[in-house]
């Protein structure tokens, strides 16, 4: 099992603050069947100020994690890229080895209060340069809650849609979770991740998410959303994934003039 989002190197960011933390983390990511890790470092973030982003050094740190890992017999692969907070620069960022991933793909978050202008200019461009966006945790900004339709135009303009596993157990409250089971049952999104980031509230999630996903609906979407974190990390486009359940008004129609 393959988790898309979290944060697991220490002091390189707002996730664990020691390596034993990390390592606790992993511990737990791997009892609970996570056996591939994608972490996302915090880039350009206002929270991030002076913090060491250079591709070499968090490679480094990533290799120094490694080395603990397999000193605790924990089996784990480390994949390394970043969520890039959102700025009008990202075709900048396509020739950085830290701020994509498969060369193919750009994790994307938003600010959660400010819908930021002319960002869909932005990711033109770097779809012209045969790199896709991926928006993180779309369910927590405030623009995309007072309107889920934007899902759909993002899906239909072949942006793809990662949600957070915290928020469909709730991790980020009722409102947040409303919202990102909306999202599941009638737009569709492509990927769930744990974003986990410490050994305590915001752990390593996704297998909770996924149990609620296959008792709410079925185990065939939980395949598919998996599926997609391998084509993700293959550099192959992922397929949308939403409840085949939520059947449209033709299929409730149909199903009344059944024998
Ligand atoms: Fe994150």
């Amino acid at each position: 099992m393959i988790d898309f989002h979290n944060h697991i190197l220490p002091n390189v960011d707002d996730g664990p603050k020691t390596i034993e933390e990390s390592i606790s983390m992993l511990k737990y990511a791997s009892i609970k069947g996570i056996t591939e890790v994608v972490q996302t470092v915090h880039f350009q973030h206002p929270k991030m100020d002076s913090k060491n982003v250079d591709y070499k050094f968090l490679r480094n740190e990533v290799e120094k994690l490694e080395r603990q890992l397999f000193k605790h017999n924990i089996k784990i692969k480390i994949h390394l890229t970043a969520e890039v907070f959102y700025l009008p620069n990202l075709t900048k960022l396509v020739n950085n080895k830290l701020t994509t991933l498969s060369n193919k793909f750009i994790l994307v978050e938003f600010s959660s209060s400010i819908f930021p202008r002319n960002y869909e200019e932005e990711f033109y461009k770097i779809q012209n340069m045969n790199f896709t966006p991926i928006i993180a945790h779309p369910e927590r900004y405030r623009f995309v809650q007072n309107d889920l339709s934007i899902i759909n135009d993002w899906v239909s303009k072949d942006f793809i849609i990662q949600l957070d596993a915290g928020s469909l157990i709730g991790h980020f409250g009722k409102k947040v979770q409303d919202i990102s089971w909306r999202i599941v049952d009638k737009y569709g999104f492509h990927l769930l991740g744990s974003d986990a980031h410490n050994n305590r509230k915001r752990n390593f999630c996704l297998p909770e998410a996924y149990n609620m996903i296959d008792k709410k609906y079925n185990s065939d979407i939980v395949l598919e959303l998996k599926n997609n974190a391998s084509l993700i990390l293959k550099g192959d486009f992922p397929l949308l994934v939403k409840n085949k359940h939520n059947n449209s008004l033709y299929d409730i129609i149909k199903s009344k003039f059944r024998y």
